[in-house]
């Protein structure tokens, strides 16, 4: 299949080294890309948020599918234009990817379709603001409507602090202040052809900087799938699983098709494990980072069939994806100073030496300039490991980040930590 991947990250990079594993012979395109990706495939220089370009490019390259990895196209519209052009995309339209890029619309599908989430106030004022804050109580959740990269939510016992975090994105639009939820976070992806929906595997992300969950947010310092202490509480992974499609996602996918924005692609189910049951905390709209650098390295069944099928209407009575019982692991490399002002420009070394079996990097911010591979972002890199078991995963991965150098940067040590 001719397959064209839109966007410039390690979440990009997982999608194209799992569709080069099924070798299948793939013609795949990148757009942007970047250095690692450069280095399994074609990249080409094209703004992937630009739709009108995408879709000429697609036509007239014969492109049978379009992957589009980040949420900023999807938001742009990009795939509706892919869409009109005839050619099968994977990921929504602007109307159903508003399930990521608008908050309170989320909230208004979660109602209609009855799925558990947390209680929460819309505000437009600091007025309304305030009483919200009163009325839900501590620790405050505020968070802001719209795409922030990460930086829209404040969770805090410091009424002060929510009500200045509210106060900046009120300049945006609407806020929502929301009930505070405790418990363990899981990602868990579902395919969705607009109508039906087939489950990936679950994982947890690792959102703060630092071990022990110290420091500020991130997007994401590593990742781990499966997730065995699953089956301690729903007597097994596989019915944890079944009660997220039964109850969240088919009901959310059904409830956007009823309200005539059909989301075909990739549906993002963050959740909480509340004392009380199952909780979305937030739904995103394409696979998330660094989660699918673990979960498409398990994922035994060809991804292309399923994101094809996904991007045609053809989920209906396909059996669901296998998955190899192997743990996965990513950990992060980080420029000196993520999140909040990475250096960015220095080289790394360390990553011409071959990887040991198992293992692969996922680049998220690269680029080569002559002879030498450039840090270009925060994130840089995720050293993905596969094994049988945490233990050996871990320390496959740990002991490749040992031997990357890159002056000044970090990476958590306890990914994967309780598991193995
Ligand atoms: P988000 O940007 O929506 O992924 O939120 C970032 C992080 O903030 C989440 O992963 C949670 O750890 C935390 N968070 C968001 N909403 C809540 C909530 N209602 N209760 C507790 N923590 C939350
Ligand atoms: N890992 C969180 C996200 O992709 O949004």
């Amino acid at each position: 299949m001719r397959i064209l991947v839109l966007g410039s990250g390690a979440r990009e990079h997982a999608i194209v080294t799992a569709l080069l594993a099924e070798d299948a012979g793939h013609e795949i395109v990148a757009a942007p890309g970047n250095a690692g990706i450069a280095a399994d495939v074609e990249t080409i220089q094209l703004d992937p948020t630009e739709g009108q370009v995408v879709a000429d490019y697609a036509r007239e390259h014969g492109i049978e599918l379009v992957i589009v990895g980040p949420e900023a196209p999807l938001v742009a519209g990009v795939a509706d234009a892919v869409r009109h052009a005839g050619i099968p995309v994977f990921g929504p339209g602007k109307a159903a990817a508003a399930l990521e890029g608008s908050k309170t619309f989320a909230k208004r599908i979660m109602e209609a379709a009855g799925v558990p989430t947390g209680r929460a106030v819309r505000a437009a004022t600091l007025d309304e603001v305030s009483a919200a804050l009163d009325e839900l109580g501590a620790p405050h959740v505020v968070k802001a409507d719209g795409l922030a990269a990460g930086k829209g939510v404040i969770v805090t016992d410091d009424r002060d602090a929510a009500r200045a975090h509210a106060e900046h994105y009120l300049q945006q639009g609407e806020v929502l202040v929301e009930e505070y939820l405790s418990g363990p976070e899981v990602s868990l992806f579902f395919l969705a052809d607009g109508h039906d929906v087939l489950p990936l595997s679950p994982a947890q992300d690792f959102k703060r900087a630092h071990d022990g969950d110290e420091g500020p947010n991130t997007g994401g310092m590593g990742a781990y799938s499966p997730l065995p202490w699953l089956a301690d509480d729903f007597g097994s992974e596989a019915a944890f699983v079944d009660e997220v499609r039964r109850t969240i996602a088919l009901p959310t996918v059904r409830a956007l098709e009823d309200a005539g924005t059909p989301f075909v692609g990739l549906l993002y189910c963050g959740l909480v494990l509340t004392p009380n049951g199952i909780r979305v905390i937030e739904f995103n709209a394409r696979f998330g980072d660094p989660e699918t650098q673990v979960v498409l390295p398990r994922l035994v069944t060809p991804l292309s069939g399923l994101l094809l099928a996904a991007a045609t209407g053809g989920l209906a009575g396909l059996p669901d994806p296998e998955f190899s019982p192997e743990a996965a692991v990513v950990v992060v490399l980080a420029s000196e100073g993520y999140p909040e002002n990475p250096v960015t420009g220095r080289p790394i070394t360390g990553l011409d030496d071959p990887l040991p079996p198992g293992v692969t990097i996922a680049h998220a911010a690269t680029a080569r300039v002559d002879d030498r591979m450039l840090a270009t972002g925060g994130r840089v890199l995720g050293v993905v490991a596969r094994a049988d078991g945490f233990a050996a995963a871990r320390a496959a991965a740990y002991a490749v980040l040992h031997r990357i150098g890159l002056d000044g940067s970090h990476y958590r040590r306890d990914i994967a930590e309780r598991v193995a």
